[in-house]
C-alpha cells in the first residue's frame, strides 16, 4: 500500500529522504545536500526547519517569491472549478490569458505550452513552417542560427545544437538544420546567413553560460541585421524575461522587438510548468488545426495560474525592484576584496560571480551558512534571488557571500 494519507510522513529526516531519492530516482542531478519542505517568499525551510535564503528562485520560475499568496487563491480556486479540459474543447481561462499577455507584452498572439523546452520546440516549428510557406525555403531546407553556449532546454532537438560536450553525448543522431555563431558577435552572424536561413535564436542574456551579458549594442545590430536579410529573430526569455533583468522583457534594454518571443519559469510564479511562444499574427498564423498541440498546454489550471502571476509581476513593478536591488546587489560585490574573483557581472538581480577556481564548494558553504544558490558551470556562482526579497535579507545574504568569498 502506497503511504499518501499525508504530505509528509512522521519521522522523515533529509538523510532519509536523500537516500530513497538515490536509491529510486535517476542520478541525472547532482543537488545541495539540503531538503527543503516549505519555503514563504524569500526563505526556504528543509525538513528539521533550518531556513535558508533562496538566491536561486528555481533558476527565475519564482521572481514572485515562493508560494506568492495571490497566485495561490489564483490556483485554489481554479482547482476547485476545472483543472484540464484539452484543446478539444474552449474553457473560459485561456482566453484571458492570451489577451493579459497581449496587453502585457505588446505582441499579437500567442501559444501556451507547460515547459520552456516545449516551447522552444514549438517556435523552432513555427520558424521553420514561417521559412517554407512564407519566406519559400525549399521543403526541408531551412536553417536557424544558434549561439555558441547557448542553453535552450534538453530536447532531443535542442541539445543537437548545444555546444556543451556533455548535453550532446550519447544522446544523437540530432536533427539537422541548426548551425552556431558565436555569442555577442553581430559580425559573426551576418556571415553565417544563407538565403536558407529562417531564423536566429538568441538567448539576450545568457543565463546557465554563466549570466553573459553581450556587448553593448549587439541586439541592436543582430535585430538590424534580421530585418535586412528577412531573418526571424527569436529571443529566448525564459530565464531573463518577465522581469529578471530589471526590465520586463531583457531585449528591452536596447529598444529592440523581436519577431518571437518565448517565455516560461516565472510565467507561473513557480506553481506550475507555464510556458508560452509570443509573436505576431503573420508568424503564428503559419499554425493550422492539427500542427502542434500538448494535452496540457493552455490548461485551464494553467492559465489561471499565469494571470495572477503576471499581474504580481505589473503590481509588485518587479522589473523596477529587480533594477534597484541588482544594482545594490553589482556594487557591493564589486567591492568585495578576493583573490578568488574573477568577474562580477550581471543584469538586475542576475549576477554571476565568475571565479578562479570551482565554485560548488562556496555553495556549500553558502549553504552552511543559510544562503542557497547554485554554481553554474564549474566556475560561476549565480545570485538570482526572488525579486520580491526584502532588501535587509538581500543584504544578509550578501554578507554570506562576502564571507565566503573573502575568506581563506
Ligand atoms: C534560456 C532558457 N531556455 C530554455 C530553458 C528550458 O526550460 P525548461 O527547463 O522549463 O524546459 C531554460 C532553463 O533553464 C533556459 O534558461
Amino acid at each position: 500500500m502506497l503511504a499518501h494519507e499525508t504530505l509528509t510522513e512522521p519521522g522523515s529526516t533529509a538523510a532519509g529522504l536523500m537516500e530513497l531519492e538515490e536509491q529510486y530516482g535517476a542520478h541525472n542531478y547532482h543537488p545541495l545536500d539540503v531538503t527543503i519542505a516549505r519555503a514563504s517568499g524569500a526563505w526556504m525551510y528543509d525538513v528539521e526547519g533550518r531556513r535558508y535564503l533562496d538566491f536561486l528562485a528555481a533558476y527565475s520560475a519564482v521572481n514572485q517569491g515562493h508560494c506568492h499568496p495571490e497566485i495561490l487563491r489564483a490556483m485554489m480556486e481554479q482547482a476547485q472549478r476545472v483543472t484540464v479540459t484539452s484543446r478539444a474543447f474552449h474553457n473560459d481561462q485561456l482566453p484571458l490569458l492570451l489577451r493579459d499577455l497581449h496587453e502585457m507584452t505588446g505582441f499579437d498572439m500567442a501559444l501556451p505550452m507547460n515547459s520552456g523546452a516545449e516551447a522552444v520546440e514549438t517556435a523552432l516549428k513555427m520558424v521553420r513552417k514561417w521559412g517554407e510557406t512564407v519566406k519559400r525555403i525549399p521543403a526541408g531546407k531551412t536553417e536557424v542560427l544558434v549561439c555558441a553556449n547557448n542553453f535552450h532546454g534538453r530536447t532531443i532537438s535542442i541539445v543537437g545544437f548545444s555546444s556543451e560536450v556533455q548535453y550532446r553525448t550519447g544522446f544523437g543522431p540530432f536533427a539537422p538544420g541548426f548551425r552556431a555563431v558565436p555569442f555577442g558577435d553581430a559580425a559573426a552572424l551576418r556571415a553565417a546567413i544563407t538565403p536558407e536561413t529562417t531564423a536566429f535564436l538568441v538567448e539576450p542574456v545568457q543565463g546557465e553560460a554563466g549570466i553573459i551579458v553581450p556587448p553593448e549594442g549587439y541586439l541592436r545590430q543582430v535585430e538590424a541585421i534580421c530585418r535586412e536579410h528577412g531573418v526571424l529573430l527569436i529571443c529566448d526569455e525564459i530565464q531573463s524575461g518577465l522581469g529578471r533583468t530589471g526590465r520586463l522583457f531583457a531585449f528591452e534594454h536596447e529598444e529592440i522587438r523581436p519577431d518571437v518571443c518565448i517565455i516560461g519559469k516565472a510565467l507561473s510564479g513557480g506553481f506550475y510548468p507555464v510556458s508560452a511562444v509570443l509573436s505576431s499574427r503573420a508568424i503564428m498564423g503559419v499554425f493550422r488545426p492539427g500542427d502542434h498541440g500538448s494535452t496540457f498546454g493552455g490548461n485551464p489550471l494553467g492559465a489561471a495560474v499565469a494571470r495572477a502571476a503576471l499581474k504580481v509581476i505589473l503590481d509588485e513593478d518587479l522589473p523596477a525592484r529587480s533594477a534597484e536591488l541588482g544594482g545594490y546587489a553589482l556594487d557591493r560585490l564589486r567591492r568585495i576584496e578576493s583573490r578568488r574573483i574573477k568577474e562580477v557581472r550581471g543584469k538586475g538581480l542576475w549576477i554571476g560571480v565568475e571565479l578562479h577556481g570551482p565554485a560548488r564548494p562556496l555553495c556549500e558553504a553558502l549553504k552552511d551558512r543559510g544562503v542557497l544558490c547554485k554554481e553554474t558551470h564549474e566556475n560561476v556562482i549565480r545570485l538570482a534571488p526572488p525579486l520580491t526579497i526584502a532588501p535587509d535579507d538581500l543584504a544578509w545574504g550578501l554578507d554570506q557571500m562576502e564571507a565566503v568569498l573573502s575568506g581563506a
